[in-house]
Protein backbone atom coordinates (compact mmCIF):
# COMPACT_ATOMS: atom_id res chain seq x y z
CA UNK A 1 0.00 0.00 0.00
CA UNK A 2 1.09 3.37 -0.64
CA UNK A 3 0.17 6.55 1.15
CA UNK A 4 1.31 9.37 -0.73
CA UNK A 5 1.66 12.75 1.62
CA UNK A 6 2.52 16.31 -0.04
CA UNK A 7 2.24 19.83 1.03
CA UNK A 8 4.53 23.28 1.77
CA UNK A 9 7.88 23.57 3.71
CA UNK A 10 6.93 23.43 7.80
CA UNK A 11 3.25 21.67 7.20
CA UNK A 12 5.19 18.72 9.41
CA UNK A 13 5.46 15.84 6.14
CA UNK A 14 8.77 14.86 7.80
CA UNK A 15 7.58 14.21 11.27
CA UNK A 16 4.35 12.70 10.60
CA UNK A 17 5.58 10.48 7.84
CA UNK A 18 8.77 9.49 10.68
CA UNK A 19 5.64 8.65 13.28
CA UNK A 20 4.04 6.42 10.72
CA UNK A 21 6.74 4.51 9.98
CA UNK A 22 8.01 3.87 13.44
CA UNK A 23 4.09 2.47 14.29
CA UNK A 24 3.08 1.32 11.30
CA UNK A 25 6.43 -0.15 10.16
CA UNK A 26 6.05 1.27 6.87
CA UNK A 27 9.13 2.14 4.66
CA UNK A 28 9.43 5.65 4.45
CA UNK A 29 10.41 6.13 0.99
CA UNK A 30 13.49 8.99 0.65
CA UNK A 31 12.58 10.24 -2.86
CA UNK A 32 15.22 12.82 -2.55
CA UNK A 33 17.95 10.32 -1.78
CA UNK A 34 17.50 9.09 -5.37
CA UNK A 35 18.47 12.25 -6.99
CA UNK A 36 21.34 12.71 -4.12
CA UNK A 37 22.57 8.94 -5.50
CA UNK A 38 22.92 10.73 -9.19
CA UNK A 39 24.32 13.84 -7.60
CA UNK A 40 27.02 11.97 -5.45
CA UNK A 41 27.73 9.67 -8.82
CA UNK A 42 28.40 12.67 -10.61
CA UNK A 43 30.61 14.45 -8.17
CA UNK A 44 32.82 11.30 -7.94
CA UNK A 45 32.70 10.95 -11.60
CA UNK A 46 34.16 14.90 -12.04
CA UNK A 47 31.10 15.87 -14.06
CA UNK A 48 29.71 19.48 -14.50
CA UNK A 49 26.21 20.39 -14.14
CA UNK A 50 27.05 20.82 -17.79
CA UNK A 51 27.55 17.19 -18.48
CA UNK A 52 23.72 16.74 -18.76
CA UNK A 53 23.93 13.40 -21.13
CA UNK A 54 26.66 11.92 -18.77
CA UNK A 55 24.41 12.37 -15.85
CA UNK A 56 21.56 11.00 -17.55
CA UNK A 57 23.95 8.09 -18.16
CA UNK A 58 24.71 7.98 -14.99
CA UNK A 59 20.86 8.03 -13.62
CA UNK A 60 20.37 5.44 -16.03
CA UNK A 61 22.73 3.10 -14.72
CA UNK A 62 22.73 3.30 -11.22
CA UNK A 63 21.54 0.39 -8.67
CA UNK A 64 19.68 2.13 -5.59
CA UNK A 65 18.34 0.16 -2.80
CA UNK A 66 17.26 0.97 0.83
CA UNK A 67 17.86 -1.32 3.16
CA UNK A 68 15.08 -0.76 6.22
CA UNK A 69 15.59 -3.74 8.16
CA UNK A 70 17.78 -2.47 10.88
CA UNK A 71 17.05 0.99 12.67
CA UNK A 72 18.17 3.44 10.71
CA UNK A 73 17.45 3.45 7.01
CA UNK A 74 20.38 2.87 4.56
CA UNK A 75 20.78 4.16 1.23
CA UNK A 76 22.79 1.56 -1.31
CA UNK A 77 24.42 3.07 -4.72
CA UNK A 78 25.44 0.15 -6.68
CA UNK A 79 25.84 -2.04 -2.96
CA UNK A 80 27.44 1.10 -0.85
CA UNK A 81 26.32 2.59 1.67
CA UNK A 82 26.77 6.16 0.96
CA UNK A 83 23.49 7.31 3.19
CA UNK A 84 26.02 9.74 5.03
CA UNK A 85 27.33 10.89 1.54
CA UNK A 86 24.32 11.67 0.11
CA UNK A 87 24.10 14.27 2.68
CA UNK A 88 27.23 16.38 2.20
CA UNK A 89 27.65 19.98 1.06
CA UNK A 90 28.99 19.18 -2.54
CA UNK A 91 26.22 16.92 -3.05
CA UNK A 92 23.63 19.38 -1.36
CA UNK A 93 24.85 22.28 -3.26
CA UNK A 94 24.38 20.31 -7.13
CA UNK A 95 21.42 18.04 -6.13
CA UNK A 96 18.70 20.37 -7.22
CA UNK A 97 20.42 21.15 -10.42
CA UNK A 98 20.41 17.39 -10.83
CA UNK A 99 16.68 17.14 -10.18
CA UNK A 100 15.74 19.12 -12.73
CA UNK A 101 16.80 17.40 -15.86
CA UNK A 102 13.87 15.70 -17.00
CA UNK A 103 15.60 12.77 -18.14
CA UNK A 104 17.03 12.21 -14.53
CA UNK A 105 13.53 12.73 -12.95
CA UNK A 106 11.80 10.53 -15.37
CA UNK A 107 14.35 7.89 -13.91
CA UNK A 108 14.19 8.23 -10.81
CA UNK A 109 10.38 8.11 -10.57
CA UNK A 110 11.04 4.82 -12.16
CA UNK A 111 13.38 3.61 -9.67
CA UNK A 112 11.20 5.10 -6.95
CA UNK A 113 8.08 2.96 -7.99
CA UNK A 114 10.42 -0.28 -7.96
CA UNK A 115 11.69 0.66 -4.74
CA UNK A 116 7.76 0.88 -3.51
CA UNK A 117 7.19 -2.27 -4.86
CA UNK A 118 5.04 -4.90 -3.10
CA UNK A 119 5.82 -2.88 0.45
CA UNK A 120 3.92 -0.34 2.72
CA UNK A 121 5.22 2.76 1.98
CA UNK A 122 4.64 6.31 3.40
CA UNK A 123 6.32 8.82 0.99
CA UNK A 124 6.18 12.62 0.91
CA UNK A 125 6.61 15.42 -1.09
CA UNK A 126 5.27 17.68 -3.29
CA UNK A 127 4.21 15.94 -6.43
CA UNK A 128 3.73 12.90 -4.55
CA UNK A 129 0.35 11.94 -5.41
CA UNK A 130 0.00 13.54 -8.34
CA UNK A 131 3.46 12.55 -10.31
CA UNK A 132 5.58 9.58 -8.69
CA UNK A 133 2.55 7.76 -7.27
CA UNK A 134 -0.68 9.08 -9.30
CA UNK A 135 -2.56 5.67 -8.26
CA UNK A 136 -1.13 5.23 -4.52
CA UNK A 137 -4.18 4.23 -2.14
CA UNK A 138 -4.30 6.84 -0.06
CA UNK A 139 -3.15 10.65 -0.75
CA UNK A 140 -3.06 13.37 1.88
CA UNK A 141 -2.53 16.99 1.18
CA UNK A 142 -1.09 18.25 4.55
CA UNK A 143 -1.56 22.23 5.00
CA UNK A 144 -1.14 24.34 7.69
CA UNK A 145 -1.58 28.15 7.86
CA UNK A 146 1.66 30.28 6.96
CA UNK A 147 2.21 31.87 9.83
CA UNK A 148 1.98 29.12 11.94
CA UNK A 149 4.00 26.90 10.19
CA UNK A 150 6.64 30.08 9.79
CA UNK A 151 6.65 29.79 13.73
CA UNK A 152 6.86 25.67 13.61
CA UNK A 153 10.10 26.24 11.80
CA UNK A 154 11.23 29.34 13.72
CA UNK A 155 11.05 27.08 16.90
CA UNK A 156 12.73 24.44 15.24
CA UNK A 157 15.75 26.19 14.58
CA UNK A 158 15.67 27.21 18.12
CA UNK A 159 15.84 23.91 19.26
CA UNK A 160 18.87 23.32 16.77
CA UNK A 161 20.76 26.09 18.05
CA UNK A 162 20.21 28.23 14.93
CA UNK A 163 20.09 31.86 15.37
CA UNK A 164 17.52 33.33 13.08
CA UNK A 165 14.33 35.72 13.66
CA UNK A 166 10.66 34.93 13.57
CA UNK A 167 10.50 37.28 10.67
CA UNK A 168 13.12 35.90 8.49
CA UNK A 169 11.59 32.44 8.76
CA UNK A 170 8.35 33.84 7.81
CA UNK A 171 10.06 35.13 4.87
CA UNK A 172 11.69 32.41 3.74
CA UNK A 173 8.47 30.27 4.35
CA UNK A 174 7.30 32.57 2.04
CA UNK A 175 9.24 32.65 -0.80
CA UNK A 176 9.54 28.57 -0.57
CA UNK A 177 6.00 28.45 -1.36
CA UNK A 178 6.08 30.89 -4.00
CA UNK A 179 8.95 28.56 -5.52
CA UNK A 180 6.89 25.49 -4.62
CA UNK A 181 3.70 26.47 -5.99
CA UNK A 182 5.43 28.24 -9.37
CA UNK A 183 8.68 25.46 -9.98
CA UNK A 184 8.49 24.37 -13.88
CA UNK A 185 8.82 20.56 -12.65
CA UNK A 186 7.86 18.72 -9.55
CA UNK A 187 5.71 21.56 -8.15
CA UNK A 188 3.48 21.51 -5.28
CA UNK A 189 0.04 19.98 -6.36
CA UNK A 190 -3.44 18.68 -4.15
CA UNK A 191 -4.23 15.66 -6.30
CA UNK A 192 -7.58 15.63 -7.13
CA UNK A 193 -8.54 12.89 -4.59
CA UNK A 194 -6.21 13.69 -1.70
CA UNK A 195 -7.76 13.68 1.65
CA UNK A 196 -7.13 17.24 3.22
CA UNK A 197 -5.96 17.52 6.58
CA UNK A 198 -5.21 21.00 8.15
CA UNK A 199 -2.83 21.11 10.67
CA UNK A 200 -3.18 24.92 11.96
CA UNK A 201 -5.26 23.96 15.10
CA UNK A 202 -3.89 20.28 15.45
CA UNK A 203 -0.79 18.40 17.35
CA UNK A 204 1.32 16.24 15.61
CA UNK A 205 -0.33 13.54 17.33
CA UNK A 206 -4.16 14.21 16.50
CA UNK A 207 -2.35 14.31 12.73
CA UNK A 208 -0.86 11.26 13.52
CA UNK A 209 -3.81 9.81 14.76
CA UNK A 210 -6.19 11.04 12.06
CA UNK A 211 -3.59 9.64 9.33
CA UNK A 212 -3.44 6.09 11.20
CA UNK A 213 -7.23 6.27 11.13
CA UNK A 214 -7.35 6.60 7.46
CA UNK A 215 -4.84 3.58 6.85
CA UNK A 216 -7.13 1.84 9.18
CA UNK A 217 -10.30 1.96 7.03
CA UNK A 218 -8.72 1.80 3.80
CA UNK A 219 -7.63 -1.71 5.15
CA UNK A 220 -10.45 -2.72 6.76
CA UNK A 221 -12.28 -1.69 3.31
O1 LIG B 1 14.57 16.23 0.16
P1 LIG B 1 16.02 16.38 -0.29
O2 LIG B 1 16.69 17.65 0.17
O3 LIG B 1 16.86 15.17 0.01
O4 LIG B 1 15.91 16.50 -1.88
C1 LIG B 1 17.04 16.58 -2.68
C2 LIG B 1 16.73 17.34 -3.97
O5 LIG B 1 15.88 16.61 -4.81
C3 LIG B 1 16.08 18.69 -3.73
O6 LIG B 1 16.73 19.63 -4.55
C4 LIG B 1 14.65 18.50 -4.19
C5 LIG B 1 14.73 17.36 -5.16
N1 LIG B 1 13.59 16.47 -5.10
C6 LIG B 1 12.74 16.45 -6.16
O7 LIG B 1 12.93 17.19 -7.12
N2 LIG B 1 11.67 15.59 -6.15
C7 LIG B 1 11.44 14.79 -5.10
N3 LIG B 1 10.40 13.96 -5.10
C8 LIG B 1 12.32 14.83 -3.99
C9 LIG B 1 13.39 15.68 -4.02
Amino acid sequence: MIVAVDGPAGSGKGTITKRIQEELGFLNLDTGATYRCVALEALREGLTLDDEEKIMNIANNIDIKIDNTGDKDIILLNGEDVSEEIRTKEVTSIVSQVSSIIPVRHKMVEVQRELAKGKNVIVEGRDIGTIVFPNAEIKIYLDADQNVRAKRRYDENKQKGIDTTYDEVLENVKMRDYNDIHKKYGALKKAEDAIIIDSTELTIDEVVEKIKNIINSYIKK
